[in-house]
């Protein structure tokens, strides 16, 4: 191991912070949360400690629950709050670095769309973090490589990115984002729809961590729709609790709104590209990868839409930090990239 410590890479999820170590592959994945006493703003506890399943509730701190909050530092790849951003990196960094010397090189996501002050902010975080060098790949672009896309292909390929609080889609070709487009509705807003569903027709108010549950419990893969799951909530008129069975049916149909967002945005996206890109879609497809893209029939959804070739990637909560991974693993990669006609390669912050 090199005396400046093995480099990482970081994806800083809104809901989740994953740190792939070079070598090694995914050592933390944690919600990216920081718990705060409210009163105070004294830091309780970061990650795991602080946040339950990336729903946003906290876990009780001395028993109580309620003298904390969750404050969430990061959105749409980028810090939202810089000061709790960079205490939660560096508290994680520390935690897969034993060495306290080490300035390791770190590689991160950079979203579409970003400024010069986004990639300011993203320095700082990682500097603040004792690293030595910083190295920035479009988000796109790593997570079709953890996703296996062959990017240096010129053909043109899509990426759907389903986070919390965004979906993110892209084309690539050559080894580069050739169109791109973002809109905010990622699982956030699926868990939404659900809520509305469930206190229209049931008049019951559910919590976030019991749509959460409701949702994953629609599952990712094939299930009986008539299959029901239990729903816990309040009642709107009494107060009172109590418990509903909820067809994996209506689940599946208070997403619909969101989906068709995303299938919206996707198809703008598609008649904005160059014909022969176009075409080329039609041919390989897209790849959908994020927590989001574990929704129950979301592949076969959008492949009737953009009748295109719609397929989830393997491990798609961690397509990014396997592709920024696998810029770690072989730096040279980058470089690569970098030299393939219209390719963005590396950016120093
Ligand atoms: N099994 C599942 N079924 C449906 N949705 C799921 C499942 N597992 C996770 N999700 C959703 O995935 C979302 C989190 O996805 P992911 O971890 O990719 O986000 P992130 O990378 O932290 O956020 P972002 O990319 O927006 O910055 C949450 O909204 C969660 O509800
Ligand atoms: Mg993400």
């Amino acid at each position: 191991m090199s005396l400046l410590g093995r480099d990482l890479a970081i994806d800083l999820g809104a809901a989740s912070t994953r740190i792939y170590v070079k070598g090694k592959g995914i050592v933390l994945d944690e919600p990216s949360a920081v718990a705060r006493d409210a009163e105070t703003g004294k830091v309780l506890g970061y990650g795991a400690d602080a946040a339950c399943g990336g729903t946003g509730e906290v876990l009780g701190y001395g028993g109580d629950a309620a003298c904390g909050e969750t404050c969430w530092p990061f959105r749409d790849g980028l810090p939202a709050d810089g000061e709790l951003a960079r205490r939660l990196v560096r508290h994680f960094v520390r935690k897969v670095h034993w060495n306290p010397f080490a300035r390791p090189r770190m590689v991160m996501a950079l979203p579409e769309g970003s400024t010069p002050i986004d990639r300011a902010a993203l320095r700082d975080v990682a500097f603040d973090a004792e690293a030595r060098d910083i190295l920035l790949i479009p988000h796109a672009l790593a997570a079709a490589l953890g996703a296996g896309v062959p990017v240096k292909d010129c053909a043109g390929r899509m990426v759907i990115d389903i986070g919390r609080d965004s979906a993110r889609i892209a084309v690539l070709s050559h080894g580069a984002v050739v169109a791109s487009g973002t809109l905010g509705g990622g699982g956030q807003a699926m868990n939404r729809s659900i809520a509305r569903l469930v206190e229209r027709e049931h008049g019951l108010l559910l919590d976030e961590r019991e749509v959460e549950a409701a949702k994953r419990s629609a599952g990712a893969d094939w299930k009986p729709l008539h299959r029901q799951v239990v729903v816990r909530g309040r009642d709107v008129e009494t107060g009172r609790e109590r418990a509903v069975p909820l067809p994996v049916q209506r689940i599946y149909e208070a997403t619909r709104q969101p989906v068709e967002s995303i299938v919206r945005a996707a198809v703008g996206i598609v008649e904005r590209c160059p014909p022969e890109l176009a075409a080329d879609l039609g041919e390989r497809g897209a790849v959908l990868v994020g927590g989001g893209a574990l929704l129950r029939g979301l592949g076969r959804r959008l492949r009737t839409a953009l009748c295109i070739p719609v397929r989830r990637a393997e491990r798609p909560l961690e397509c990014v930090a396997l592709g920024l991974g696998q810029c770690v693993d072989d730096l040279g990669l980058i470089a690569r990239l970098r030299r393939l006609p219209g390719s963005v390669g590396r950016r120093r912050a």
